[in-house]
């Protein structure tokens, strides 16, 4: 079978926040998530203009939250899931090449406890820039007690669930800006968010955990996370090439996502942030 490659025009489709609704009703829904250029609410329309094509392997080159992939692995098929992002590739881990390993309470328990080694570094580092203190210190907390798991799809599973809480409290949900005074300033408001970015890091981390479990199942065959740049991928004998690239404006400047998410790439590699 010859490659195919399937793209989305990222230039003819909106701006796409997603709302976290899944679009489809199955027994193990795609999580809600937060992200630029997400393609979470037109799973239904990509997979109706790819269904009747002849394929078993999907590559997802430009992997983002994982929707795509999730869908196609939703749908039976062999997943080699990839972004160049080191967070990415961790939810890729924790959603698509995992299989079956999900964390109890008594694991969510446990990260949420007091680690009486816990480091300072975000505390020291953000102070006032995205979070208060008493969040910044809970992020020190809960890493450093992600870190000491030893099985590779918990500790995934917990990263998801700390870059998603870290998302949904950040207005405009990214870090591009250091505008902690938007969520503090005491002013009158005609709109819901303070409620969401107020809510605790604990409250979200164990509702987001719980999303990620019920996402977590094994369709029949091997996926696989991938975190290269798409041109350097060396993977052979794919059926189906899914291509949805940064956004590029008509300057021709791309979205960079590292600008956007650069706080979850470093909480991904905390020691060497
Ligand atoms: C439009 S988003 C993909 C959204 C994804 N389809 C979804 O539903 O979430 C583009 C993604 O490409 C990734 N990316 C950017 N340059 C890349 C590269 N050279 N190789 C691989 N991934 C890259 C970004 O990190 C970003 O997650």
């Amino acid at each position: 079978m010859g490659n195919m490659v399937a793209t989305v025009q990222s230039s003819f489709l909106p701006y796409i926040e997603n709302s976290g609704i899944s679009v489809f009703d199955e027994n193990n829904p795609f999580p809600s998530t937060r992200y630029q250029g997400s393609k979470n609410k037109l799973t239904c329309w990509i997979w109706d203009n790819i269904k009747d094509l002849d394929f078993e392997t999907a590559l997802d080159a430009f992997g983002g939250t994982g929707s795509v992939s999730h869908l196609l692995k939703r749908k039976g098929k062999q997943v080699f899931y990839n972004d160049i992002l080191e967070f990415n590739y961790i939810i890729g881990k924790a959603l698509i090449e995992n299989d079956s390993t999900k964390l109890s309470d008594e694991d969510i328990d446990l990260l949420l406890s007091e680690n009486k080694n816990k480091q300072n570094f975000i505390q020291k580092t953000f102070k006032g820039i995205y979070y208060t203190d008493e969040e910044n210190a809970c992020l020190d907390n809960i890493i450093c007690n992600i870190n000491c798991l030893n099985d590779e799809y918990k500790k995934a599973i917990a990263f998801f669930a700390l870059f998603q809480s870290c998302i949904i409290k950040r207005p405009y949900n990214l870090f591009h800006r250091a505008n902690l005074y938007i969520r503090l300033a005491d002013v009158k408001r005609s709109f819901g968010n303070k409620i969401t970015w107020d809510k605790s890091f604990e409250n979200y981390f164990r509702h987001f955990v719980k999303e990620a479990n019920n996402a977590i199942f094994y369709n029949g065959s091997k996926c696989r996370s991938y975190n290269r740049d798409a041109l350097d991928l060396d993977i052979n004998d794919i059926d189906l090439v899914y291509l949805d690239t940064p956004y590029i404006s008509n300057k021709g400047v791309g979205t960079n996502y590292l600008d956007f998410y650069h706080f979850l790439e470093g909480l991904a590699d905390y020691e060497n942030w």
